[in-house]
This record gives structure tokens, C-alpha cells and sequence, in this order.
């Protein structure tokens, strides 16, 4: 394909979405795109290319850009950030906010849902200490289909078998009547989807005490990953709250804003001591 081409495109994605790719995504980038171009009515992938990058953003825009973000994730997914969230995490933030009763968590690129699903589903744990209390996830995406749905709460049987076992499975679910499996209307209601895109202006939020933001930034280049960085930190209520990335993922900064904080096989980012 025509390289300048690709990069005209690959800038344009850039530029909208924060996802960064080079002319050695060639391969992904059609892989993506070839069946949204024929959807479409355009011969192949190249024609499609050279109509988005030549027209005004427009909804076409936005189905190519959704393609091209993995929506990739899986219940409890890496296991130890959970368990840390169980055992340390959430045992810290009942006991720090014993007066105000109030928990937001925010999982700021929650896909198809199951990252939002575990964490409700570790609160349900909770829910005697947390009798009374006003428990809010707010589960953001870029891409409408995924927070879709996450928003029905409906999977496969190959989805809950990816990191639930069948009591999991048994207590949360109901079956449809096409054999799918629905969350219960419990979990449904502690979580809002929301679409939010993260390199641009995030409207009114409110501060976090856990904000999980995982998997995402790996496809950013560093100018997208630090303005995200910077405006999260604004976002975290306090010191007690904690920002927590995907297992792959770290900060990296001389005169980071953050202090990293070791639980036993994972970590999480705090707000630095002034
Ligand atoms: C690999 S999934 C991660 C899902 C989940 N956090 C996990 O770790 O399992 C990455 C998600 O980031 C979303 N995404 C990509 N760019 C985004 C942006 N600029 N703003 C918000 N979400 C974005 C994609 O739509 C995709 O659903």
C-alpha cells in the first residue's frame, strides 16, 4: 500500500484517538479495515483509506477508528491486581472513608465490561461493611459497541469462562433464553457506561479513590500518555486513592507527580507527598 498513504491515515487515527502506529502495522491496519471498507462499498482497503483521510470527520471515521483499538479483556484478568484490590485496596478505602461513606471508581477504558463486572463483583464481597454506603463505578470507553455491551451485561459462555468458575458464574449470572449468560441486575446498577474519550476534554467527573486504566496506554505515544497521566492525577480525590495500569504498563518519569507503592506482586500509583 501506498506508504504515505498509511501514515496520512495512521496520523489521522493519532490525532483522534491517541492510538499510535507505524508503517509496520501495514498488516494490522488491513487485517482491521478490509472488512468495514467492503461493508462500505469500497473496493478494498486502499480506496477506503483514501476516502477517510480525504472527508471531514464523519461516523465512517469513527467505525474505522473503533476497528482499530483492541478491545481485548477477560474477567479478573492478570488475577494479582484483584486480589490486591480485595485484600489491601478495598480493606484501606472502607476504613478511610468511614465517615463520608462514599466510593467512586473509575475503569477508564472498561472495553465490553468485564474489568467494571470484576470489580462489582469483589464489592458484592463487601457488601456488609458496605451496607448504606453510595458504591459508584463509572466504566468508560471510546468505542459505543463495547460499552454496548457491557451496558446489557450479556456474554457468551466462552466470556464467563474466561476467569470465572462456575460459583462465580452460578452466583452472578442468569442464563438467557438463547444460552448467553446476563449479569445480575445487581451489578448492573452499581456500574454507568459512559463513552469518554481520553485524549480529549473529559466533561465533569468526580474525584476517584481507584481509578484502573489498563491496557490502553501501551498504544499511546508519550506526549498522549503523559497528558492522560497528568489529568488523572488531578482526578484522584486523595493520597489514600490509588491509580493502577495494566501489568505490562509503568510510569516512567524523573519528576513524576506519582509514587509507586509495592503490594505484594503488583502495584499501584499514589499522589506524591507535596
Ligand atoms: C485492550 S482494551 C483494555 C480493556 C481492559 N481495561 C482490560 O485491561 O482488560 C483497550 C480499550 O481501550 C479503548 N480505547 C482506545 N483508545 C481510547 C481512547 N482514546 N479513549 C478511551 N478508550 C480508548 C479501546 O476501545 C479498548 O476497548
Amino acid at each position: 500500500m501506498n506508504p504515505s498513504l498509511l501514515l496520512a491515515f495512521c496520523s489521522l487515527l493519532e490525532s483522534n484517538v491517541g492510538i499510535s502506529l507505524d508503517l509496520s502495522k501495514e498488516y494490522l491496519i488491513r487485517a482491521r479495515l478490509e472488512p468495514l471498507a467492503r461493508v462500505n462499498g469500497f473496493v478494498d482497503c486502499e480506496k477506503f483509506l483514501e476516502n477517510l483521510v480525504a472527508t471531514a470527520l464523519s461516523p465512517l471515521h469513527w467505525k474505522a477508528f473503533e476497528a482499530m483499538a483492541t478491545h481485548e479483556t477477560f474477567f479478573f484478568r492478570d488475577d494479582y491486581p484483584f486480589g490486591m484490590i480485595r485484600e489491601t485496596l478495598l480493606p484501606e478505602l472502607i476504613a478511610a472513608r468511614k465517615d463520608t461513606r462514599r466510593l467512586n471508581i473509575w475503569c477508564a477504558a472498561a472495553s465490553t465490561g468485564q474489568e467494571p463486572y470484576s470489580l462489582a463483583m469483589i464489592l458484592e464481597d463487601f457488601h456488609t461493611e458496605l451496607r448504606g454506603w453510595s458504591v459508584n463505578i463509572l466504566a468508560t470507553d471510546i468505542s459505543d459497541s463495547a460499552l454496548e455491551v457491557g451496558r446489557k451485561g450479556i456474554y457468551s459462555a466462552l466470556d464467563t469462562n474466561r476467569g470465572l468458575n462456575k460459583k462465580q458464574i452460578d452466583r452472578f449470572f442468569t442464563v438467557t433464553a438463547s444460552g448467553a449468560y446476563q449479569i445480575s441486575r445487581q451489578l448492573r446498577s452499581v456500574i454507568e457506561f459512559r463513552t469518554l474519550n481520553l485524549i480529549n476534554a473529559w466533561g465533569l467527573l468526580p474525584k476517584f479513590d481507584l481509578i484502573l486504566i489498563r491496557n490502553v496506554l501501551i498504544y499511546f505515544n508519550r506526549e498522549h500518555r503523559d497528558l492522560v497521566l497528568n489529568k488523572m492525577h488531578a482526578q484522584l480525590a486523595d493520597e489514600k486513592s490509588s491509580l493502577m495500569l495494566g501489568s505490562s504498563e509503568s510510569i516512567f518519569s524523573e519528576t513524576t507527580q506519582y509514587q509507586n507503592l509495592r503490594i505484594g506482586r503488583g502495584s499501584v500509583y499514589r499522589k506524591s507527598p507535596r
